[in-house]
């Protein structure tokens, strides 16, 4: 009955915090201890955090490696199970100290990943009613093998988001080489105000993060525009600007079939992030909620960075003027809920907008 639950609750959790809280929770509440801790072990400090420390309100405890029970059960891959940790000399009374409370009964075991190496320890402290027994290590020992591989999906999982991640970002860096001298900065940027509005929309926050990945991609059918045309000093001949509004179309295509929905966004944003509100835009005069969410922010993004930055063809607009601009198109060019949203982030936006420059000058200079 209870793992049942128990199951379900940690089936519909993919996010490791919440999940090893969740495990930390009801490892309590079976065992009625009163609190429960899930120590890591940070390899570069020599030292065990708690991950989760249910019963010590917000502190993140530490403990040298080697010291006290929970280094102890760290160091030898063994468990321990004491009636009275104050009479047990491996005990260290520093983080009770600290957090002021009394250990009574402790019951400890390792966290080991495949090749049972050691990642940390499960504990948990002062049973309700008497001392830790067998059947509670069994249950602790079971709980601490599913979080076990859940730190290690979970990492795993990480590594493969930030290398698929990373890929996406060298794309639109290729897409973007030719066009501009700063493009890693221009794609943060693009990436970055893209993530604030969403935010600031109450998109949900694993859409947001999609977003502010998908956000770069919006120009990678530039790529198909020859240079000619692409990095053309002046103003475009109104040929050479058909040539170029082919470019949504082009990356639409690049992009289309994509399967994550990260890429599924992408694709939405390449095809329509030239459209207008007010059904003026390209390439297929879409109006209003016809053009996807999405593109509708990256469009507000894409002008407000064009405007606010030199390109070869123009010089940069100062922010008052650039807001004032937005403010003028909404309605027109931009979904009028959007420019809300993103005259609402106006301070985090030029603020990010100071960190950058900051940021670019250094770079230049390093
Ligand atoms: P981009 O430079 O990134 O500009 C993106 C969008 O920002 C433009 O879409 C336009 O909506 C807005 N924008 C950029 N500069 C200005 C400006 O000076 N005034 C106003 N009011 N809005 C501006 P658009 O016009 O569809 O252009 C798409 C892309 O075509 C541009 O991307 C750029 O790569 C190219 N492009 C547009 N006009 C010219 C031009 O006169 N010369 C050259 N070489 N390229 C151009
Ligand atoms: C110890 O592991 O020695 C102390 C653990 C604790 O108080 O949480
Ligand atoms: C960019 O190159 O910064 C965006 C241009 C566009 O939207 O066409
Ligand atoms: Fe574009």
């Amino acid at each position: 009955m209870l793992l049942a639950r128990f199951g379900r609750r940690i089936a519909a959790e993919t996010r490791i915090d919440s999940l090893l809280t969740i495990i930390a929770e009801e490892v309590r509440h079976i065992l009625g201890a009163d609190r429960c801790s899930v120590f890591l072990i940070d390899h570069d400090k020599h030292e065990l955090w708690t991950k989760v420390a249910l019963g010590v309100g917000e502190k993140v405890l530490r403990v040298p490696m080697g010291q006290g029970i929970a280094g102890f059960v760290a160091k030898t891959g063994s468990a321990v199970n004491i009636r009275d940790a104050y009479r047990d000399r491996r005990f260290t009374q520093d983080l009770d100290k600290l957090t002021g409370y009394q250990t009574k009964s402790l019951l400890a075991v390792p966290l080991k990943d495949r090749e049972g190496k050691a990642l940390g320890v499960f504990e948990v402290l002062n049973k309700s009613k008497g001392p830790f027994n067998d059947e509670d290590e069994g249950f602790l020992r079971i709980l601490a093998a599913i979080a076990s591989s859940s730190i290690e999906n979970a990492r795993l999982y990480e590594n493969l988001r930030r290398s698929h991640l990373e890929t996406i970002y060298r794309l639109a860096m290729v897409a973007e080489y030719r066009d501009q001298q700063d493009t890693a900065s221009h794609l943060r940027r693009i990436s970055k105000y893209t993530a604030i509005i969403s935010a600031q929309l109450g998109l949900a926050y694993d859409l947001v993060e999609d977003l502010r990945y998908a956000s770069p991609l919006h120009d990678i059918g530039k790529v198909a525009i020859p240079d000619a045309i692409l990095l053309k000093p002046g103003k475009l001949t109104p040929d050479e600007y058909e040539e170029m509004k082919k470019h949504p179309v082009y990356g639409a295509k690049m992009l289309e079939g994509a399967e994550s929905r990260l890429l599924k966004l992408a694709r939405n944003i390449a095809m329509a992030h030239h459209e207008h509100w007010d059904g003026t835009g390209y390439p297929h005069g879409l109006k209003g909620e016809e053009i996807p969410l999405e593109a509708r922010i990256v469009s507000v993004v894409d002008v407000f960075d064009a405007l606010t930055t030199r390109r070869v063809y123009k010089g940069a607009w100062t922010m008052d003027e650039t807001f004032q601009y937005m403010h003028d198109q909404s309605g027109r060019l931009f979904d009028p809920a959007i420019i809300d949203a993103f005259h609402q982030c106006k301070p985090q936006i030029e603020e990010m907008c100071l960190d950058e420059r900051a940021r670019d000058s250094q770079e230049a200079t390093a």
